[in-house]
C-alpha cells in the first residue's frame, strides 16, 4: 500500500468491519429464526440458495478472528449484535447463551486492545416480528428500543461506540421497494412505512441508550453518489431524485428533522399517519456520523410510475460486484456531509472495500486490486481531512470473506480468505500490506 498510519492525524482510527448474520452462523447457540433465513430459503432469492446457517462459524472461532484484527495493527473492530440471537422471538424471553456470547466477544476485543464499535441491527429481523409486519409496523421502534436496552444494560459499559442501524436505505428501500433483500417486498406503501419507521427506531434506540447514560452514539448511513447519465435536465432530475431517496432522506431525517421534497413527492401519500410529529425522536442528538461508501450510480429518466429513474451502465472500471470504482464520490460525500448536515461532528468511514478475485500463488493468496482500491479511497479521505473535514477514522469492509447476502458466498470482500468447506482462514496479501502500513 502507498499509505501509512503517519499520513493521517494523530489518533485517527483504523478498523475492520463485519456483521453478525454474515459471519456468526445462525444455527449455533440458540439463535432464533430471522427474515434472512426465510428469504434465503425461498428459491430464486439468493445465489445457490445459500444461507447464513454456518457462515464463517465465527460463533465458535471468534478468538482466532479477533487475533487477526489485532495482528493487523487495527485499532477498532466494528461488529453487530444479532437481534434473534439475543431475543429468539424478537421480544420476551432472552437467550442467555446469546447475551453471554456478546459479553465474551466484547471482553475478547478489550483483551486485545481493540475498540468495540457495535451496531445493533445489521439486518436480521426476527421472523416472529416479521410476521407482525416488521419494519412496516410502527411498533418496531419500541421492539427495537427494548432490544437495545436489554443488550446495552449488559454491554454498554464496555462499548467504544454504538450505532443503532446499519444502512437504513438498505433496510427500507432495497428490501421493500426493490425486493433484493429480506423481506423481499416490492411495494410502495410498505416502502414508505419502512423508510419512516427505520428512522423512528434509530432515534428511539439513541434515546434509550442516552437513558442508560451512554455516550459516543452515532448513525451509520450508506451513501451512493448519483451521477446523471447526460447533461439533459431530465437526467439531472433523475440523479437528484435518486440522491434524495438514497442519501438525503436519512441524513435529512437524522440531522435536520425533514425529508427531502424530491422523495416525499412519491412517498408522502403512503406515509404512516402522524409521521411529521416524529422528528423530535428521529433527531435525537448524535456524537458522530458513519458513512459506508462503495460506489456511484449513473442515472437516466425512466417511463412508468414514480420515481421514473433507471440506472445505466457507467464507463469506469468495476469491482466484482459490477460497482464502478469512484473514490471522488467518497471525498464529495465527506465534504458535503460536513457542510450540509453535520458541521463539526466527527465523521467516520464505517465501511469501504470491494469484492475481488483472489489468485493463488503457491502459499500466497494474492488480491492486488484490494490494495489499489483502499489506497485510492484513503487518498479521498486524506484530501477531505486536508480541507478541514473532521474525519476521525476509516474501517474496511471486511475482515473476512463472508455471506454476501443475495450473492451468497460468491463475492469475497475479506482481507482474510475463508475456505467455506474447511473454514480455514488465510490472510491475503492485502492483509499483510495493511499490517505493514499500520505499523508504528
Ligand atoms: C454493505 C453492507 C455489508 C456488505 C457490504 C458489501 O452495504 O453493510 O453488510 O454486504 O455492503
Amino acid at each position: 500500500m502507498r499509505h501509512k498510519r503517519s499520513d493521517f492525524p494523530e489518533g485517527f482510527l483504523f478498523g475492520a468491519a463485519t456483521s453478525s448474520y454474515q459471519i456468526e452462523g445462525q444455527s449455533f447457540g440458540g439463535a432464533g429464526r430471522t427474515h434472512w433465513d426465510d428469504f434465503a430459503e425461498t428459491p430464486g432469492n439468493v445465489v445457490r440458495g445459500e444461507t447464513g446457517a454456518r457462515a464463517c462459524d465465527h460463533y465458535h472461532r471468534y478468538a482466532e478472528d479477533l487475533d487477526l484484527v489485532a495482528a493487523a495493527g487495527l485499532d477498532a473492530y466494528r461488529f453487530s449484535i444479532n437481534w434473534a440471537r439475543v431475543l429468539p422471538e424478537g421480544r420476551g424471553a432472552a437467550n442467555a447463551e446469546g447475551l453471554d456470547f456478546y459479553d465474551r466477544l466484547t471482553d475478547a476485543m478489550l483483551e486485545r486492545g481493540l475498540k468495540p464499535c457495535a451496531t445493533l441491527y445489521h439486518w436480521e429481523m426476527p421472523s416472529a416480528l416479521a410476521d407482525l409486519g416488521g419494519w412496516r409496523n410502527r411498533d418496531v421502534a419500541q421492539w427495537f428500543g427494548d432490544f437495545t436496552e436489554l443488550v446495552m444494560r449488559r454491554l454498554g459499559d464496555r462499548m467504544f461506540s454504538v450505532a443503532p442501524i446499519n444502512e437504513p436505505w438498505c433496510v427500507a428501500w432495497l428490501s421493500h421497494f426493490e425486493g433484493h433483500h429480506a423481506p423481499g417486498l416490492r411495494d410502495i406503501r410498505a416502502t414508505a412505512r419502512a423508510m419512516h419507521h427505520v428512522m423512528l427506531a434509530h432515534g428511539t434506540a439513541i434515546q434509550r441508550m442516552r437513558g442508560l447514560g451512554m455516550g459516543n452514539l452515532g448513525g451509520v448511513f450508506n451513501l451512493e453518489w448519483a451521477s446523471p447519465a447526460d447533461d439533459s435536465p431530465e437526467a439531472q432530475q433523475a440523479a437528484a431524485r435518486h440522491d434524495a431517496i438514497y442519501n438525503r432522506w436519512f441524513m435529512g431525517g437524522a440531522f435536520k428533522g425533514e425529508y427531502p421534497a424530491l422523495a416525499l413527492e412519491g412517498l408522502e401519500p403512503h406515509m404512516p399517519k402522524g409521521w411529521q410529529d416524529d422528528f423530535g425522536t428521529i433527531t435525537a442528538p448524535l456524537d458522530w456520523c458513519g458513512i459506508n461508501y462503495y460506489t456511484r450510480r449513473v442515472l437516466a429518466p425512466a417511463p412508468g410510475p414514480w420515481p421514473q429513474v433507471q440506472p445505466v451502465e457507467g464507463p469506469l472500471p468495476k469491482t466484482f460486484m459490477d460497482w464502478e470504482i469512484y473514490p471522488d464520490g467518497l471525498h464529495a460525500f465527506l465534504t458535503r456531509t460536513a457542510r450540509d448536515y453535520t458541521g463539526d461532528l466527527p465523521l467516520y468511514v464505517t465501511e469501504n472495500g470491494l469484492a475481488s478475485s483472489d489468485e493463488l500463488h503457491g502459499e500466497t493468496i494474492d488480491d492486488p486490486w484490494r490494495n489499489e482500491f483502499l489506497d485510492a479511497h484513503l487518498d479521498a479521505c486524506r484530501r477531505a481531512v486536508a480541507e478541514g473535514v473532521p474525519l476521525k477514522g476509516y474501517m474496511i469492509w471486511s475482515l473476512l470473506d463472508n455471506y454476501e447476502w443475495a450473492l451468497g458466498y460468491e463475492k469475497r470482500f475479506g482481507l482474510v480468505h475463508v475456505d467455506f468447506d474447511t473454514l480455514e482462514r488465510r490472510p491475503k496479501t492485502s492483509y499483510h500490506a495493511l499490517a505493514e502500513a499500520l505499523k508504528g
